[in-house]
């Protein structure tokens, strides 16, 4: 039996990007986070993998190299806390300590390859000094990187959610983002979503919808249970604003008197039906469902994040709406891995 590649997933989360490589047939051997609520939903949906609660910042990857031998692949997506720079170098400072410990990760376990995600404007950051500084420490260690922004839309997800994706390759070889396949027909959120139901149901309870996609035969697979489904029970004053704008539209489609109710410029918009959804966050609660007058719930949202339904998260709904809004989409990432498999 040819072994399954060993991988390390650093500020793992609820660890979306591990169930794409995952899917992709790698194995994940150890998941780190700081946030005891998204390692528990880790845990849940990641049976055979071991979970680490501690702070990057301080824990020394070599206490992790020696307990976990053979790894091969680093992923993970430090947050950006914004970057400081002297001269012409990513100091090490308070600023950039968790993107610091993700190089250290890779100084020292030396995977055969890494996989950093990170917000596409880490691109355009002090006009690409931070992009290129990033490349640099990683080809000090020896490995060519490459960096690509790639819309998530366009790789089977149902949402146009961007994400800067750095690889790292040992051996001179470099990563051919373009080997990745991408999508002729873009899946719509109603694709998406139209199987769930209006109103909340318990967890566990059967999906009694006929399934209406491809996209939802892939969600649901064999599993016809409905996990993570709480409305949100807004105010009649909000339901009644919501009413009136379209599907696919937002606050200007209000009367000028509404149009100002909330100070966002994202403020009242219904996904449209017809496309994917927009970047969906970690419940700011300003987005709301393309036909309901209410906010998606935690299963439709990671619906539109590609997470099967019978991926469940645990902690409260507060918590739930952050980790699904966190994650890289699953099949974002096992398209990166499918891709990233041929290299090693
Ligand atoms: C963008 S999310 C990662 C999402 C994940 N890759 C996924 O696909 O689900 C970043 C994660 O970094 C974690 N984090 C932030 N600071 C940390 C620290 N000092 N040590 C460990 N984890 C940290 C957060 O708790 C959060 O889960």
């Amino acid at each position: 039996m040819i072994r399954k590649y060993k991988v390390l997933d650093l500020f793992s989360g609820c660890g979306g990007m591990s169930l794409g490589f995952e899917q992709a047939n790698f194995e994940i051997v150890l998941g780190i986070d700081n946030w005891n609520d998204a390692l528990m939903t880790f845990q849940k949906n990641h049976k055979n993998t071991s979970i680490l609660c501690a702070d990057l910042s301080k824990i020394k990857p070599s206490v992790i190299s020696e307990k976990y031998k053979n790894i091969d692949i680093i992923i993970g997506g430090p947050p950006c806390q914004g970057f400081s720079i002297a001269g012409k170098r990513i100091i090490d400072d308070e600023r950039n300590k968790l993107y610091k410990s993700f190089v250290n990760f890779v100084k020292e376990i030396k995977p055969k390859a890494f996989v950093m995600e990170n917000v596409p404007n880490i691109i355009s950051m002090g006009s690409g000094i931070i992009k290129n500084n990033i490349i640099k420490d990683f080809e000090e260690l020896g490995y060519k990187v490459e960096v690509k922004v790639l819309n998530s839309s366009l790789y089977g997800v149902p949402q146009n959610r961007k994400r800067a994706l750095f690889v790292g390759l040992k051996n001179n070889q470099i990563f051919d983002f373009a080997k990745m396949q991408t999508a002729t027909t873009l899946i719509s959120s109603k694709e998406a979503l139209s199987d769930l139901p209006k109103d909340s149901v318990n967890d566990g309870s059967e999906n009694k919808s006929l399934i209406l996609s491809n996209y939802q035969k892939l969600m649901r697979k064999s599993f016809n249970l409905i996990f993570n489904h709480t409305i949100t029970n807004h105010k009649e004053k909000t339901i009644n604003i919501i009413s009136m704008v379209p599907d696919g539209g937002n606050y200007k489609n209000l009367p000028k008197l509404l149009q100002n109710t909330r100070k966002v410029n994202i403020a009242w918009t219904r996904l449209n039906s017809n496309k994917p959804s927009f970047t969906i966050d970690t419940g700011h609660r300003h987005h709301f469902h393309y036909l309901y007058n209410r906010v998606p719930t935690v299963r439709e949202s990671a619906r539109i994040q590609s997470f099967p339904d019978n991926f469940i998260f645990l902690g409260s709904k507060t918590s739930q709406y952050k980790q699904v809004g966190n994650a890289v989409p699953p099949l974002l990432a096992k398209e990166l891995a499918i891709i990233l498999k041929e290299y090693l």
